[in-house]
């Protein structure tokens, strides 16, 4: 079955609102809604905001359901060419706050030890969901998408990662752990993320309070067109 994660109720409402959900599962304190949803068998699970919560409901995800690809979406902040309501997809995606440059200056400020620097998104999917978003006529990037504990309104915190990675268009608080998880599962994933505020823009926080709705119905509507046009074996 296909799984999709969205950390808030705001980025699950239009999900749940058109899904059939045949059972309702709880692990630990994570909801799992199993289901139809565009035809298909799906899994949506609502993780909760942070790294740490991401973790745990994937991690749940891997070893409970048999999982044939991970969807994770909702909202992101965007850096420059970004505009809000754009949706950025994973390329890759990488830590915003991990620094252990200190102790190990080998390693790239962003880089876990013993983990990647970047983790690919699955290519056939990135592909699947860029052809979904030309035919919908979105306004759209492929990109690197940065995680982190914070929410991000100045971008001289990402510094550090902007001078080595030059297409980092979205940051927000759980794609790196669902991406690192499943990598470490070996199942397919792609990140789709609305971009619901401009970091460093002088009215960032109010776009946010006032557009993060209306970002995650649309970015969780563009979800469920492409589960409809989906096909695994084209
Ligand atoms: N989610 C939406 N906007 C964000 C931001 N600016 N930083 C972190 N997470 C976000």
């Amino acid at each position: 079955m296909i799984a999709i994660i969205a950390a808030m109720d705001k980025e699950l409402k239009i999900l749940l609102n058109h899904m059939q959900i045949d059972l309702i599962d709880t692990i630990a304190d994570k909801i799992f809604y199993q289901g139809k949803l565009s035809g298909k068998d799906v899994i949506v699970a609502k993780s909760g905001i942070g790294k740490v919560n991401a973790a745990i409901t994937t991690t749940a995800l891997c070893l409970k359901y048999d999982i044939e690809f991970i969807i994770n979406t909702g909202v992101a902040g965007g850096l420059f060419p970004i505009n809000s309501g754009d949706i950025v997809v994973s390329e890759g995606v990488m830590y915003s706050d991990v620094d252990v440059v200190q102790i190990d200056p080998d390693l790239p400020y962003g880089q876990m030890p013993g983990d990647p620097y970047i983790v690919y998104a699955d290519d056939a999917l990135v592909n699947k969901t860029i052809n979904t978003l030309n035919q919908m006529k979105f306004n759209y990037r492929k990109g690197i998408i940065a995680s982190g504990d914070q929410f991000v309104t100045d971008s001289m915190k990402l510094k550090p990662l902007q001078t080595v990675i030059d297409h980092l268009y979205a940051v927000e608080m759980e794609s790196m752990s669902v991406a690192i998880t499943a990598f470490k599962f070996n199942i397919p994933f792609v990140i789709i993320r609305g971009i619901s505020d401009v970091i460093d823009d002088t009215l960032q926080v109010q776009m946010y309070t006032n557009s993060v709705e209306d970002i995650a119905d649309m970015t969780a509507s563009f979800v469920i067109s492409f589960l409809e046009g989906y096909r695994w074996i084209e």
